[in-house]
């Protein structure tokens, strides 16, 4: 028969009841078979605090540090403490425990598992109880339950963090899967539309060569054109974009691929009077680069620049070499970028311009990645610099990446 409490709080162990319910009855059935007045379990919180999470207690407990009290008190000794009141005890006399007001046996059992101890339960009688020899062996064994009990509900805990972080990333794949699924999809779909696209611009400038001069329809042509071309040209930065350009890496000079960037934009520079200043660290500057993608990436930069300064200005291009790395810096002084922006220009189709597809960053970024090159920006000067790294032909290639040192948002 004294064994019966053993068996309800298995029972109560196995039931399917919260954890705060069974610690509940676990302690109502405890203070009530050792004739206490009240029983609880206290758990360390992370403040340092013993906290009740389970009480059957005429009156609220205080809150208890560790090394206070009794409970304090077992969890730090980690043994049994029995307190009684009563002439000669040193033991109470000795304690500072605001919770035995009115008590006269308190006795605190330490939850512990191997050395280490996560609780206390804690019991206390009005009259004096003196448990005996099964009776203390009970309660040794009632304490293990709910050392279990508590354990197996942060088991649980944990197991439904990790569950739920799994899911989480799982969804992060679904959709990241998705997005590629999208990536392929927009790719060809680039393709299928740029061909007709050609096909109607093609016509379109057949029938402007047919039409009288001076035919209102010219202008709508003329027009037609335009659209089309732009339509081509945010086409073209999808295809670039999303195609998986393996790059070919030979050892070029990276010199000679700013140059020839630059050729291209003759014009521009002279009709907006802009002052090319071009600084270089002399001598060829080799690099493992695909010369034709690396003009790609420097066509955005240097584009970008120009549009910025529509109204002249100076664009440096400075190449230099840092240890393992030959670095080139494509600056202007056309007013920099806003800094609320910083954070979204290399995210694929942001723009602020008029007729930009927003292609244009995103793409040099994706080719510089591939070099196992680094692009970083920053608003400098009287405007916006783009400062490209790249391994130096020979060099050990280190981890790709990119670099947002301006203000991001
Ligand atoms: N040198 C720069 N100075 C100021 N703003 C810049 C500069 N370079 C890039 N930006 C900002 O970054 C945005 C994104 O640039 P990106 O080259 O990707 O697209 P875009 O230039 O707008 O369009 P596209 O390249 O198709 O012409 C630009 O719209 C502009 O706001
Ligand atoms: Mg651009």
């Amino acid at each position: 028969m004294e064994y019966d409490i053993i068996e309800q709080v298995s029972e109560l162990a196995v039931s399917g009841s919260p954890l705060e319910e069974k610690l509940e009855k676990a302690v109502a059935l405890l203070a009530d078979y050792l004739a206490f007045d009240g029983c609880a379990v206290l758990l360390l919180d992370e403040n340092g605090y013993m906290r009740s999470v389970a009480a059957k207690c005429p009156e609220a407990l205080p809150p208890y540090r560790l090394g206070q009290g009794v409970p304090g008190l077992a969890f730090t000794g980690g043994a049994l403490i029995e307190v009684h009141k009563e002439a000669g005890d040193a033991a109470w006399e000795g304690i500072e425990d605001s919770g035995l007001e009115g008590y006269r046996t308190a006795l605190a059992y330490p939850l512990k598992e191997k050395e280490r101890t996560c609780g206390v339960l804690f019991l206390r009688a009005r009259a004096k109880v003196r448990l005996t020899l099964l009776k203390r062996q009970i309660l040794k064994l009632a304490a293990m339950q709910l050392l279990i009990l508590v354990k197996s509900s942060e088991v649980l805990n944990d197991h439904h963090r990790v569950y739920s972080e799994l899911l989480e990333m799982q969804q992060k794949l679904v959709s990241s899967e998705k997005l590629l699924a999208l990536g392929d999809m927009a790719a060809t779909m680039a393709h299928e539309i740029r061909n007709p696209l050609l096909s109607i611009g093609g016509y379109a400038a057949r029938l402007k060569r047919q039409l009288p001069p001076g035919s209102p329809a010219l202008g709508y042509l003329e027009q037609m054109g335009a659209e089309i071309g732009r339509i081509e040209k945010i086409m073209n930065g999808i295809i670039r974009f999303l195609k998986d350009n393996a790059v070919e890496l030979k050892t070029d000079d990276l010199h000679c691929m700013i140059d020839e960037a630059m050729e291209l934009f003759a014009d521009e520079i002279a009709v907006h009077c802009i002052k090319v200043d071009r600084r270089s660290s002399g001598g060829p500057l080799p690099v493992l680069a695909d010369r034709e993608q690396m003009k790609i990436a420097f066509d955005n930069l240097i584009a970008n620049a120009i549009q910025s300064m529509e109204k002249g200005g100076i664009l440096t291009l400075e190449t230099s070499r840092a240890g393992e790395f030959a670095v080139a810096k494509v600056s202007d002084t056309g007013g920099g970028i806003d800094p609320k922006y910083m954070g979204y220009i290399f995210n694929p189709f942001f723009t602020t311009k008029k007729h930009g597809t927003g292609l244009g960053l995103p793409i040099a970024n994706s080719i510089i990645m591939r070099h196992k090159g680094t692009i970083e920006v920053r608003n400098e000067g009287h405007g916006a610099a783009f400062i490209i790294k790249l391994p130096v032909a020979g060099a050990a290639a280190p981890n790709s990446s990119r670099h947002e040192t301006g203000e991001a948002v």
